[in-house]
Order: structure tokens, then C-alpha cells, then sequence
């Protein structure tokens, strides 16, 4: 067949480029700023100075990796949205004038699907229908996914999205920017029962994450004032019973929407599909429910191109291709 698409990503703090080749992934940057670590959050304009600086270099890296000559590239896929504007619109402009320059097609992919698609980068393979749970710093979803690029939300969160709680909740521990894998860390020595914060329940498979924000932040507030050394004495306590409730309210939704639709195939996806505590939950609720699991391996849970790039890959075989005058979608829903 010998399909080769170049793919770019840069809808938030990453910017990758992937070469993907006959559906096999051939090459895989990823150059994670680091600049927002001592804003202790993304700063939008930033990311878009990094994007722009660091786009050239990636993408070169990405086709003396995989060994593919410009020449040989068949399309230029891109991360259309969800994301930021200013971030999206460095790859999107990019991947416009470079596939002009090659004269190819271009192929605009939803960043969602794509942290879905991530699934066939390697096996085993969910097999149709499945449910993935996509979880990031943007997003808390359950999907039910039909076929490649046929999917529908079957639940999400009505504020904020549990990478954000895993964030905020870093943060109000003095942890640097992101949080989640530094919770991660320190939970691994702390007690999960150690603390018990609310778990506010949302009606149907829908999440909510804001108020257990607020009730951390009023809980540290409390004890901080009785202790200023309260936190740094507790925090792998402090780490492991918060990821605990966090972790507690993703499952009770996925078991919910598995046993609501009867499918036993499912997926996690996303940059908190990362946390060693929601792998080992859903690992264990498998063994427990009869469930398929599939996690993706770790360098494809956090934002990638050669998701990008899998996406691209069935899109193009469906000849699935957007014009030169397509831009940004900030807000893009599956
Ligand atoms: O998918 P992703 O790379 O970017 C977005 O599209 O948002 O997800 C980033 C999110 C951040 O909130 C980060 O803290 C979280 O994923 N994350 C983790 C872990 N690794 C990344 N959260 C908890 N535990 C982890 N090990
Ligand atoms: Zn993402």
C-alpha cells in the first residue's frame, strides 16, 4: 500500500510529530514545554511562542526517525480541537503550507478520537462496540465507541475535568505543575483511607469533579491553620486519599455504563489513564466483572502524534480528507 502520513499535534503543552506507515507507527517526538512549570498551569500565549519554536525541529526529527523522504509522504494529518486556539492554530497553519508545499491532501483529526484510536497503535485491540474511559486534563468522558471513527459520548463532566481536579488538588499540596503525576507518586506511600473527602454523585454517567476541589481546599485550609506543617507531614496520605475518591468515582460510572449497555470490552485513554491507581482499579474490576481491559501503553496515554497519526490512518482509507480552508476548533466535540 505504502501509505505514509505525517502527523502533527498541538493542541495544549505537547508538540509532537508522528510518521505513520501502512497503519505501523514509524516515528513518535514528543517535546513537552516546560516553561509552565513555575506558572503552575498552561499559560496559553506561552505554549503558542513554544508551538511555533518548536515545530520545525520535531517534525525533522520525526521523518529522520522513521527514515521517510518528504517525497514519500501521501498526506499531512493535524489536531483540529479540542485544545487551545493559539496552540492549535501553530500545527494547523503548519500542516496547511506543508502539505501545499508537498502538494497532498490534509487530513483534520479530533483530538478525543484520537486519544481513543491510540488503542491500535500496538495489540491486543478492543474489539467494536467498546467503552473507553477518556480522561485528561481537558476532559472526563465515556464513550461508546461503534467503529474507528464512529463514536458517541455516553457521559462526561458537567465542570471540571478529573486531570484538572488531579491538577488543582497538586497544587493546593505546593506541588509543581502537573500535579497528577507527582499524586501519583507520593500515594504509593500514603494510606488511601487516611482521609475521606465528599463524592458528589452526578445523575446518569455524567461526572462531576468541582466540589471536591473546594472541599480539599476548605479541609487544608482547616488543618493548615491548627499545623502549618500539616501537609508536608501528611502528603502521601494526603495524595493517596485523594486519588483514591478520585479514582472511586470514575469506576462507579464505568462499571455503571457497562453494565447499562452489557459491553465488556473496555478501554481507558487519555493522560490520567496514566495513573498507576485507575490501572490497577480497572485491572481488578476486569477480573471481577468478566471485563476485556485495554490501556495503551504509557508513551500513548498522554497527548502523542502517532494517536494523531492512527486517526489520519483510517480517515485517509476512507477518504476522509478537509480543505486548505479549514481552521482551529477549540470546542470540537465527537
Ligand atoms: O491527555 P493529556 O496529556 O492532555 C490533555 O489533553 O489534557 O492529559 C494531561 C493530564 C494532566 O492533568 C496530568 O496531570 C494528567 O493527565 N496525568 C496524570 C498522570 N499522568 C498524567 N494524572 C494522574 N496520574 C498520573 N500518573
Ligand atoms: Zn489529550
Amino acid at each position: 500500500m505504502s501509505l505514509a502520513i505525517l502527523a502533527i499535534e498541538s493542541s495544549c503543552d505537547e508538540t509532537s510529530a508522528a510518521v505513520i506507515y501502512d497503519g505501523k507507527i514509524l516515528a513518535n517526538v514528543i517535546n513537552t514545554q516546560s516553561i509552565h512549570e513555575i506558572y503552575g498551569g498552561i499559560v496559553p500565549e506561552l505554549a503558542s511562542r513554544a508551538h511555533q519554536q518548536n515545530i520545525i525541529p520535531v517534525v525533522a526529527k520525526a521523518l529522520d526517525d522513521a527514515n521517510i523522504k518528504k517525497s514519500e509522504i501521501k498526506a499531512v494529518a493535524f489536531t483540529k480541537g479540542p485544545g487551545l486556539l493559539g496552540a492549535l492554530l501553530v500545527g494547523v497553519s503548519f500542516s496547511k503550507a506543508f502539505a501545499l508545499g508537498l502538494n497532498v491532501p490534509l487530513i483534520e483529526v479530533n483530538h478525543m478520537q484520537a486519544h481513543i484510536l491510540a488503542h491500535f497503535i500496538d495489540e491486543p485491540k478492543p474489539a467494536f462496540p467498546f467503552l473507553c474511559l477518556t480522561v485528561s486534563g481537558g476532559h472526563t468522558q465515556i464513550v461508546k465507541v461503534n467503529d474507528y471513527l464512529e463514536m458517541q459520548v455516553i457521559g462526561q463532566t458537567q465542570d471540571d475535568a478529573v486531570g484538572e481536579a488531579f491538577d488543582k488538588t497538586a497544587k493546593l499540596l505546593g506541588l509543581t505543575y502537573p500535579g497528577g503525576p507527582l499524586i501519583d507518586k507520593y500515594a504509593q506511600q500514603g494510606n488511601p483511607d487516611a482521609y475521606l473527602f465528599p463524592n458528589v454523585e452526578m445523575p446518569g454517567l455524567d461526572f462531576s469533579f468541582s466540589g471536591i476541589k473546594t472541599a480539599i481546599l476548605y479541609f487544608l485550609k482547616k488543618n493548615t491553620q491548627a499545623d502549618p506543617d500539616f501537609i508536608a507531614k501528611n502528603l502521601p496520605d494526603l495524595c493517596a486519599s485523594v486519588q483514591k475518591t478520585l479514582i472511586e468515582i470514575l469506576m462507579k460510572k464505568l462499571r455503571k455504563a457497562s453494565l447499562e449497555t452489557e459491553i465488556k470490552e473496555i478501554a481507558i485513554a487519555g493522560g490520567v489513564s496514566a495513573n498507576s491507581g485507575l490501572r490497577t482499579a480497572v485491572k481488578e474490576e476486569a477480573e471481577k466483572s468478566g471485563w476485556n481491559f485495554y490501556i495503551p501503553k504509557f508513551e500513548y496515554c498522554t497527548d502523542n502524534a502517532a494517536m494523531i497519526a492512527m486517526a489520519a490512518h483510517y480517515k485517509f482509507l476512507k477518504g476522509e480528507f478537509c480543505s486548505q480552508d479549514v481552521s482551529p476548533d477549540p470546542r470540537m466535540a465527537i
